[in-house]
C-alpha cells in the first residue's frame, strides 16, 4: 500500500514536472487560493470530444458560459477519486446560488471499465448536475493529455485481469466561462478553500 502511495505521489510530481507550465509556487500557493493560469507557459486544457452519462457526444465548447470544475479519475478508485468528487460536491453545496455558474465534470481515465451506464450511476452519487464523461481510449487519452493528466494501469499481482487500480494525478481544474484555464486546486484542498476562491471569482 505504501509503495502504491509513493508511486502515486511520484506520478503526481511527474505530472507537474511534465506540465512545466504550472510552476511549483503556483501549485503550492493554490492550497490557499488558486493562481491565475494566464502566466502559464504550457497551455492547460483544450478541445476534447467525449460522451456524457446519457450517451450524448459532447465537446469542450458545450460547456462555454459557465465555469467548469474538472476532475480526472475512475469509478473503481477506492479512495482518492470519491474523496475529491465529494469535496467538489461539498464546495458547490456551500457556494449557494453562485454554484449555478459552475459545472462539475468528472472525466474517466479508465474507459475500458467506465461505460456510459456506469458513469451515469456513479456521478449520481455525488452532485445532481455533475457531468460524467467517458469515451474511446483515444478520446480519453487526448483529453488527459490536454490537461497534463498522468494515468497508468497498475495491475494487481493476484487479481483478475479486470481487477486493477489506476495510478493517476489528482487535481481539480478550474476553467473559465471562456473555456480557458484558470488554475488548479491540488488534491487535498478543502471545500472551504475552493468555496472561498470560487466565491471571489463569480459575480453576483
Ligand atoms: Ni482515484
Amino acid at each position: 500500500m505504501k509503495t502504491r502511495l509513493l508511486r502515486i505521489a511520484a506520478a503526481s510530481v511527474l505530472a507537474i514536472a511534465v506540465s512545466a507550465g504550472i510552476a511549483w509556487w503556483q501549485v503550492r500557493s493554490a492550497t490557499t487560493t488558486v493562481e491565475s493560469g494566464a502566466k502559464s507557459a504550457v497551455p492547460i486544457g483544450g478541445p476534447f470530444t467525449l460522451t456524457d452519462q446519457s450517451g450524448k457526444a459532447v465537446t469542450d465548447t458545450d460547456f462555454r458560459g459557465k465555469y467548469m470544475l474538472i476532475y480526472f479519475g475512475y469509478t473503481y478508485c477506492p479512495d482518492v477519486c470519491p474523496t475529491e468528487l465529494g469535496v467538489m460536491t461539498q464546495a458547490l453545496d456551500q457556494l449557494g446560488p453562485k454554484a449555478e455558474q459552475v459545472r462539475p465534470v468528472f472525466i474517466t481515465i479508465d474507459p475500458d471499465r467506465d461505460t456510459v451506464a456506469h458513469m451515469k450511476d456513479y456521478v449520481a452519487l455525488f452532485h445532481p448536475r455533475m457531468v460524467g464523461l467517458t469515451g474511446t481510449p483515444e478520446q480519453v487519452r487526448d483529453a488527459a493529455r490536454a490537461y497534463r493528466v498522468y494515468y497508468a494501469k497498475a495491475p494487481q499481482k493476484d487479481g483478475k485481469p479486470d481487477e486493477y487500480l489506476m495510478d493517476h494525478s489528482s487535481f481539480i481544474y478550474l476553467m473559465g466561462p471562456d473555456g480557458k484555464f484558470v488554475g488548479v486546486y491540488p488534491g487535498g484542498t478543502g471545500a472551504d478553500k475552493i468555496v472561498q476562491d470560487l466565491s471571489s471569482r463569480i459575480a453576483g
